[in-house]
């Protein structure tokens, strides 16, 4: 069946929620990417700051800059024409004041043409979510493991596991509703968790390490396909090895090249005009 054309929106997810059709999202950080996720029918294309490490080379998503999310964003929003596009803010891009929040949210959606934000935290960042909102910028949270508090967490392990931290995260969940965010991200926490938190909410939760009763799931579109290999979290699916694909190909190439049988006369121009006075 050939996915539906009509572009994805914040009130399609609400709905699906309603339903118990469950939502697809994966991170895309280009356009040829994000038209070959888009053209597979995935529902939400996410400019993750994981661009930071499965693409830029950084150990954490500490170091991504607005301007990098902003060229990224620019360049999928360029290559999909259904999925709804979340752009993530960037470490401090949200947290100094909320005229800081809303300039930089502005750049993702006025220069990155994205349709929506996601920003991580808790009941700290429920007041800038709701001015963000108030404003008409959609936004989508992001609690359990949120990467760019890394060197607080003390690590990516999962997190919720304790009655004391699951309480927080289902407290703050509620929070970031009320605030008005149209989704959240739970990641690693435990499967039971966040099928409570789903059941509490009327607002969808997409998990990432956080089991199956979420209302939809996401992934890092570099390790579903086997692009990125430096570690592959438990949680993670494989559904494609790319990098091994491109390794054999690199390789076919490389020896191709030497051996001279690439360029062959079908990859070569020549001019009739040049082969005629060489004949
Ligand atoms: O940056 C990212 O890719 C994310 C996902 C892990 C949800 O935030």
């Amino acid at each position: 069946m050939q996915p539906s054309l009509k572009k994805v929106r914040i009130t399609d997810l609400a709905r699906w929620k309603r339903q118990g059709r469950k939502i697809t999202m994966l991170t895309a950080y280009d356009a040829t990417m994000a038209a070959l996720l888009d053209r597979a029918g995935i529902d939400v294309l996410l400019v993750g700051d994981s661009l930071g490490m499965v693409v830029l080379g950084h150990e954490t998503t500490i170091p991504v800059t607005l301007d990098a999310i902003v060229h990224h964003s620019a360049a999928v929003t360029r290559g999909a024409s259904r999925a709804l596009v979340i752009a993530d803010m960037p470490f401090l891009t949200y947290q100094v004041s909320e005229e800081q929040a809303l300039r930089n949210a502005a750049r993702l959606m006025q220069e990155g043409g994205v349709h929506a934000v996601k920003l991580e935290g808790g009941r700290t960042v429920a007041t800038v979510i709701r001015r963000l909102v108030e404003t008409g910028i959609p936004v989508m949270g992001h609690l359990g493991l949120i990467p760019q508090s890394v060197h607080q967490l003390g690590g990516y392990g999962a997190v919720g596991k304790t009655d004391e931290e699951a309480t927080r995260i289902t407290e703050d969940a509620v929070r970031l509703q009320d605030a008005g965010a149209f989704g959240i991200v739970l990641e690693s926490i435990p499967a039971d968790l966040a099928g409570r938190i789903s059941a509490k909410l009327t607002i969808p939760t997409i998990g990432i390490g956080a089991g199956p009763e979420c209302d939809g799931q996401v992934l890092v579109s570099y390790d579903a396909f086997g692009l990125f290999d430096r570690f592959v979290p438990r949680f993670v699916k494989q559904y494609a090895n790319l990098g091994e694909a491109i390794v054999k190909g690199a390789r076919d190439y490389i020896q191709d090249v030497q051996d001279g049988a690439f360029p062959g006369e079908e990859h070569s121009i020549r001019p009739p005009l040049i082969a005629k006075e060489r004949a």
